[in-house]
């Protein structure tokens, strides 16, 4: 099984992520993470920190001549504007006269909630690490999963169904292909172009207005075999640990699995997917795929579909009421540099997150040391499928 870490703050020096338990024998590209790194620094409505930063991983372990050792991995990517912040991130008491503290807490942030509990006098201390610049070393840690995912055929990818009060459409998932050509050329990640022109105006309209916007992702993965997390646990369950993964993205207020809260209002016969069977393939399918691809913590083998809900950011450029921590005098948010937007980028994030929860669920089914154990762990369950 995979765990991972991160450290690092926002302004600090560099962004660390260390990966346990990788199995030996998996090439890895150091391209395609930092391609997605790069996708997650896209996105129209971003602040000014996406242009000086051009994120770059450096692999510092677990890795030999582009293959996977068995080793831990570690992944960092530097700051690029660490050099702006040595002085207020210095690790030197002698520099604490630099800090300039933050004291007006911003509402919906972790501003607040952070300085009482961690008893500190600057809410700098929190919102460095509460910050979503963390999420580039879960991308980093995605993309390495995806690679471990994909010599056995499994594909992910994340996309914005809405942003602010203007739905995109949701795509077929069998045409994953096509839905990453058009998304990736959108600069707020939909399909949909009428939809794109809308949303870049709903964006430009509240940076005007001093405010904010948040929207719905949603990552597809095809390509799974029946039987990934279990029903016999609590822990185990697919959806679940997708869902705690997916709510512990900054700003992610909700998450659901296929027709999710829709589902609520349905009778069952409109809503369950019908079993069918494929006779040549031997195969058991679904005639629809309502379910998101899980049944009682397991994947179906049919695609996965979960959404995840952002809320609007909270730093605002006119912002909302607040109390002085020092003075406890009456005072309004703290303005910090800051995205009007980030749904585009929570797409790439939330498609990481997905991704690594999948290869976690993989290794554990298929568990082995090495590409080649686990490819004949894998083979040896198809072929059982097909006897079933
Ligand atoms: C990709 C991404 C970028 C974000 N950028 C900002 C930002 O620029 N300003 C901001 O106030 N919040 C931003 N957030 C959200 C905050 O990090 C988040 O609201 C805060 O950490 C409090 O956590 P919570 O909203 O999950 O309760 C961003 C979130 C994501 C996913």
């Amino acid at each position: 099984m995979l765990r991972f870490l991160t450290a690092g703050e926002s302004h600090g020096p560099m962004l660390t992520a260390i990966i346990e338990g990788a199995p030996a024998g998996f090439a890895l590209s150091i391209e395609q993470i930092n391609h997605d790194l790069a996708r997650r620094q896209k996105g129209y409505g971003r602040g000014g920190r996406m242009a000086i930063e051009r994120d770059e991983v450096r692999v510092l372990s677990g890795v030999r001549f582009g293959y996977t050792t068995g080793g831990p991995v570690t992944l960092v990517v530097e700051n690029r504007d660490f050099k702006n912040w040595q002085k207020r991130m210095s690790v030197d008491p002698a520099d604490r006269a630099a800090a300039q503290p933050v004291t007006r807490p911003r509402p919906g942030h972790a501003d607040l909630a952070g300085v009482l509990k961690y008893n500190l006098d600057d809410i700098r201390d929190v919102l460095e690490r509460a910050s979503a610049r963390e999420t580039t070393a879960r991308v980093a840690v995605g993309s390495f999963a995806r690679q471990l995912l994909s010599p056995f055929g499994i594909d992910v990818l994340g996309y914005v169904v809405s942003i602010g009060t203007t739905v995109a459409q949701a795509c077929a998932a069998h045409e994953l292909d096509k839905l990453r050509q058009t998304t990736e050329q959108s600069p707020v990640r939909v399909a949909n172009r009428e939809a794109e022109a809308a949303i870049i105006a709903e964006i430009d309209a509240c940076k005007k207005s001093g405010d904010t916007l948040g929207g719905v992702v949603e990552v597809i993965a095809t390509g799974l075999p029946v039987g990934l997390g279990s029903y016999a646990q609590w822990d185990r369950k697919l959806d679940a640990r997708l869902a705690y993964a997916l709510l512990s993205l900054q700003a992610a207020k909700g998450v659901e699995m296929g027709l999710g809260f829709q589902a609520a209002a349905m009778r069952g016969s409109a809503l369950h997917d019908e079993i069918g069977y494929d006779q040549p393939q031997r195969r058991f399918l679904r005639l629809s795929n309502n379910s998101g691809g899980t049944e009682g913590g397991m994947s179906t083998g049919e695609p996965l579909r979960v959404r995840v809900a952002f809320k609007p950011l909270s730093t605002l450029m006119q912002p909302l009421r607040s109390v002085d921590i020092k003075t406890k005098e009456p005072t309004v948010g703290t303005i910090e540099r800051s995205d009007v937007c980030a749904v585009p980028a929570a797409a790439v994030i939330a498609e990481a997150v997905v991704a690594y929860e999948l290869a976690n669920a993989f290794l554990e089914k298929f568990g082995g040391d090495s590409l080649a154990e686990i490819t004949r762990n894998y083979e040896g369950y198809c072929q059982q499928l097909k006897e079933f």
